[in-house]
């Protein structure tokens, strides 16, 4: 779970319309995460879902009525004011054409808006509504003025809608709005201002149109490491081969299939670069030509005739030489079956890194397509660090903290 939520306050405004059952999935893995969240209905999102439910999944009272108050700290006061004023995060999903009307326009004849007018933190808001309602000049107008007061917009998605019809206007799935809810909430952390480039997943390097030689990496570790940057409020971009997890959402998706791809994306963001973190498997090796056509079974062996791909690392290391601002720091990991410190400390020299994840592949509980990581860091100055076994999450997170500790920001103060 992303420790970004850990003990915050979330107040989830839930207005009238179909999507309002994805929102039930959003304020549970919120809970999860272990997030307080306050939900507030609007009436017309009461047709559609029953309070109830919310109030069973988040274990919280659920609000929809201006004039309710409870005690909160002891004290009598007024609801709205009460949770706009604790609240870490407002996410409005679905926002209504209706609702960004009312948020647009300071109206507070509700209680969701009226919340909204007494909240100062930062909002993330989906859309959900039928195509040409979402294209109106109204709606678009409202979207502009919410935007440029800093509130934050994930989709609408474009697909088939409630009415049957296709275009956008669908609220994109909880998954997503959760993603960008850490997002939102990492703005502003240690790695404020700092850009991280990781690299995700095994290459893939083409035998013939339909075969590849491939490796046994899901992308997972490089997949939990830009969650856990951008957590930290880094401007993350990961450039990944096909991976078999879901990619993670505020992050900058660059997709490749090949070792050179990978190597090129890596050299154009190059000068953009303060932090690369190469947890890729990358291909050593790819058939010296790609066929054309299908290469069709004949008797007895067949060859292929392999070269050598780019070393992306060492290439950064190089380069390195001549420009030591770009990148500051490089971390690189090192999967090793035997002579694991002696291969790892090797390849740190060799590829001029910062720092190395030694992990060993043959050890059952750490590698490739497991959750767990049990990972030996080695850096530059000679200093060597054993972790405990820690799920992939875990070790992706001490990584960053590392980071950040190594760039100066571990006392950041959040802005
Ligand atoms: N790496 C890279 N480009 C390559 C191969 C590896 O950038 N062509 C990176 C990996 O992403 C990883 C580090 O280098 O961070 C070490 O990768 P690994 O495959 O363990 O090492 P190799 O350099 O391939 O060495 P060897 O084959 O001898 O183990």
């Amino acid at each position: 779970m992303p420790p970004i939520l850990n003990g915050k306050r979330i107040i989830l405004g839930v207005s009238g319309g179909i999507a309002c059952y994805k929102s039930v999935m959003l304020a549970s893995r919120l809970t999860q995460a272990n997030a307080q969240v306050d939900v507030i209905m609007t009436e017309a999102a009461t047709k559609f879902v029953a309070p109830v439910t919310f109030q069973a999944i988040t274990q919280r009272a659920v609000s929809t009525d201006t004039f309710e108050s409870w005690t909160d700290t002891g004290r009598l006061r007024s609801g709205h004011i009460t949770l706009a004023h604790a609240a870490d995060l407002f996410i409005v999903a679905p926002a209504t054409a209706q609702t960004l009307a009312r948020l647009a326009l300071g109206m507070g004849d509700e209680l969701l808006s009226l919340t909204a007018l007494s909240y100062k933190g930062p909002m993330l808001i989906a859309p959900a509504m039928e195509t040409n309602m979402w294209g109106h000049p109204a709606t678009q107008q409202h979207v502009e003025t919410l935007r440029s007061w800093g509130v934050d917009f994930v989709g609408p998605a474009s697909g088939r809608l409630a009415s049957g019809e296709h275009g956008a206007g669908r609220m994109v799935e909880p998954d997503e709005i959760f993603e960008h809810a850490c997002r939102v909430l990492g703005r502003g952390g240690p790695l404020t201002g700092v850009r991280v480039v990781i690299t995700a997943g095994g290459t893939r390097e083409p035998i013939d149109p339909v075969r590849f030689m491939g490796n046994h990496s899901t992308g997972k570790m490089g997949v939990a490491l830009a969650r856990a940057a951008r957590d930290l409020g880094a401007e993350t971009v990961l450039i990944h081969a096909p991976l078999s997890v879901t990619p993670p959402g505020g992050v900058t998706l660059v997709p490749i299939r090949t070792a050179q791809q990978m190597h090129d994306a890596v050299m154009e963001h190059l000068p953009t670069t303060d932090v690369l973190i190469g947890s890729a498997a990358v291909a050593d090796y790819r058939p010296i030509h790609s066929e054309e056509k299908k290469i069709k079974k004949l008797p007895g062996q067949q060859t292929i005739i392999l070269e050598r791909t780019p070393d992306i690392l060492k290439a950064v290391g190089e380069r390195r030489h001549d420009d030591p601002l770009h990148p500051r720091l490089v971390v690189g990991f090192a999967a090793e079956t035997d002579d694991l410190e002696e291969n790892a400390l090797g390849k740190l020299e060799r590829k001029n890194m910062d720092m190395i994840v030694l992990n060993d592949v043959t050890a059952p509980d750490s590698g490739f397509a497991v959750d767990t990581n049990r990972v030996i860091i080695f850096e530059r100055d000679g200093n060597r660090e054993d972790w405990p076994l820690m799920s992939k999450e875990e070790v992706a997170q001490a990584i960053l903290q590392r980071v950040a500790a190594r760039l100066g920001r571990q006392n950041w103060a959040r802005r």
